[in-house]
């Protein structure tokens, strides 16, 4: 069972595990358009990271407006251990027909170009949109890591440790098997 793979010099990691707790520079959050906080990992973020997140959030609405799906913007991590938070906004799933997969990947490669353009070194994911979203896990799973080692093939970056943290046990399978099929 494949939970690690190296695209150039960077390497892409499967870890179960509470994303709150990630010991990176950035964690990504599956917001919503708001920023303003919401329920699972949102929710957690928030929570743990304090109200300096919220803070920023807002600031960054009464600049640009919501943030549309596929978007992603940086703000600080508050009390988390990760230094910063990359928000992202994921699909919600309604079939597949409507440029879903493009929007997830969107929110990966915005993320990681984010990260890239500070000269970060390390980030952990969420599966984006698999919750409250409805997008079914092993198709956000294929386009998760396809996206991230599409990225990391066509750019240059600062990057070593791409962190894809998962819940629970079906996720964890769920990764790993894509993984074997890029690594095969
Ligand atoms: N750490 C890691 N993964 C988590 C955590 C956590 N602490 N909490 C939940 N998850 C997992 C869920 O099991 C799910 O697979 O993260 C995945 C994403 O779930 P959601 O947080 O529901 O995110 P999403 O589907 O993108 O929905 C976003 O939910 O909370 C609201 O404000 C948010 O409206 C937005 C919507």
């Amino acid at each position: 069972m494949a939970t690690e793979l190296i695209v150039k010099s960077t390497k892409l990691m499967l870890v179960r595990g509470d994303i709150t707790q990630q010991k990176v520079e950035a964690i990504v959050n599956a917001a919503n358009s708001g920023l303003m906080g919401g329920g699972g990992v949102d929710g957690a973020i928030h929570r743990v990271g304090g109200s300096a997140i919220v803070e920023e959030c807002r600031r960054i609405v009464s600049q640009i407006g919501r943030l549309a799906a596929g978007k992603a913007v940086i703000t600080t991590g508050g009390n988390l251990p990760a230094k910063y938070v990359i928000h992202t906004v994921g699909p919600v799933w309604r079939g597949g027909g409507n440029s879903e997969g493009e929007t997830l990947a969107s929110c990966y490669t915005e993320s990681l170009k984010i990260a890239s353009d500070k000269g970060l070194t390390s980030i952990a994911f969420p599966a984006i949109s698999t919750g409250v979203y409805g997008y079914p896990q092993d198709q956000a799973a294929k386009i998760a890591i396809d996206a991230a080692i599409g990225y990391l093939k066509d750019n240059s970056t600062s990057l070593i440790a791409v962190h894809f943290v998962v819940y629970d046990g079906n996720a964890y399978k769920i990764y790993a098997n894509e993984l074997d099929k890029v690594a095969a």
